[in-house]
């Protein structure tokens, strides 16, 4: 039986019901500054097993737990010098720290798919914020996509995609960021598993020395990295300097286009258009996406990595 999906407001009555359904084991998508999550209290271990289901996630595919405060955070991981620096540094924001976890700290799991480790974060978002205090425990929450599909910025969004597989949907208008968070591991050492909406630069900056990028054909150091990953129902194609037929150009800078991530060349506005644009190219039907090149720099890495896996051959 289809659930129905309530449309909540941001407001004090929309985020106690939210966080009342969190508290009954129900799912609820909620803004953060980067892309709508998919949220469930992280100590219940049927909430958590919903959003696989909710998803089509495979259950081997660890989940980021959403806290409030550093204070919050450091109940349930190790908190080497490195942490605290970048915990400083970037919460709350677009920054997934992945740390040891600490045992007895109560969370399914599920959440960690059995690994010996944790993804935690601070979100910025306001909303967020409120419903975290609201709730008062931590939210694991993946992206509020089904699997394998764009990240939504949108309510719309997540409306299209899981209306009728969960409780609930804040409201909270379009995430300002726009891809997701920068992951940065920190057992041997910094190493990049995820390019996100933190630079790696800002990352290198504040600890002062350079952060490991992980490879790409390491499927351990972040499991849910597979190369096929942010598709759209169309194809894709990259570094296009021209529009076939059958194709819509989604352009960058000053080129004639369908859609343009940013005319004036400014990542920053890319980034926060990147899956909005996917999505409208897509219902409008495009066969083809051909995008144009993305310099490899500051926020172009992470929205390159995820045209790179809109791009890939699908399974
Ligand atoms: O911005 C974001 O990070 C959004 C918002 C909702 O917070 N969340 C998000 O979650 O993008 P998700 O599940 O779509 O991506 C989380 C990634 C996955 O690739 C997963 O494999 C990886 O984090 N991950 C989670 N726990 C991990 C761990 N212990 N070690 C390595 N990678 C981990
Ligand atoms: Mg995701």
């Amino acid at each position: 039986m289809p659930l129905t999906t309530a449309l909540l407001s941001p407001d004090d009555p929309g985020l106690a019901r939210a966080a009342a359904i969190l508290s009954d084991g129900g799912l609820v998508a909620f803004p953060t500054e980067t892309v709508y999550g998919l949220g469930a209290d992280a100590r219940n271990d049927h909430a958590v097993a919903r959003i696989f289901d909710a998803k089509d996630r495979p259950r081997f595919n660890p989940l980021i737990v959403h806290v409030a405060s550093i204070e919050i955070a450091r109940r349930y991981v190790d908190w080497p010098v490195e942490a605290d620096i970048l915990a400083r540094a970037f919460w709350p924001g677009p920054l997934t720290l992945v740390l040891p976890l600490k045992p007895g700290g109560g969370l399914s799991p599920l959440v960690t798919a059995d690994l010996p480790t944790l993804a935690i974060r601070v979100p910025a978002h306001p909303v967020a914020q409120r419903l975290l205090t609201c709730f008062g425990g931590p939210v694991a929450a993946p992206s509020a996509n089904p699997s394998g599909r764009i990240s939504p910025t949108t309510a719309a969004h997540v409306q299209a995609g899981l209306s009728g597989r969960i409780e609930a949907i804040v409201d909270g208008g379009a995430c300002d960021v726009g891809v997701e968070s920068t992951i940065i591991g920190l057992s041997d050492g910094p190493t990049l598993l995820r390019p996100g909406g933190l630079p790696m630069e800002a990352v290198e900056a504040a600890l002062h020395r350079p952060v490991t990028r992980h490879s790409q054909d390491d499927p351990l150091t972040a499991p849910g990295q597979m190369l096929s990953h942010y598709a759209p129902g169309a194809s894709v194609r990259l570094n296009a300097t021209d529009k076939r037929p059958g194709e819509m150009l989604l352009g960058f800078g000053p080129v004639e286009c369908d859609l343009n991530l940013s005319a004036s060349g400014d990542l920053t506005e890319a980034a926060a258009n990147l899956f909005r644009h996917l999505h409208a190219l897509d219902e409008r039907g495009a066969g083809t996406i051909a995008v144009s090149a993305i310099p490899e720099t500051g926020l172009g890495r992470a929205i390159n990595d995820r045209l790179r896996r809109a791009a890939a051959p699908r399974p």
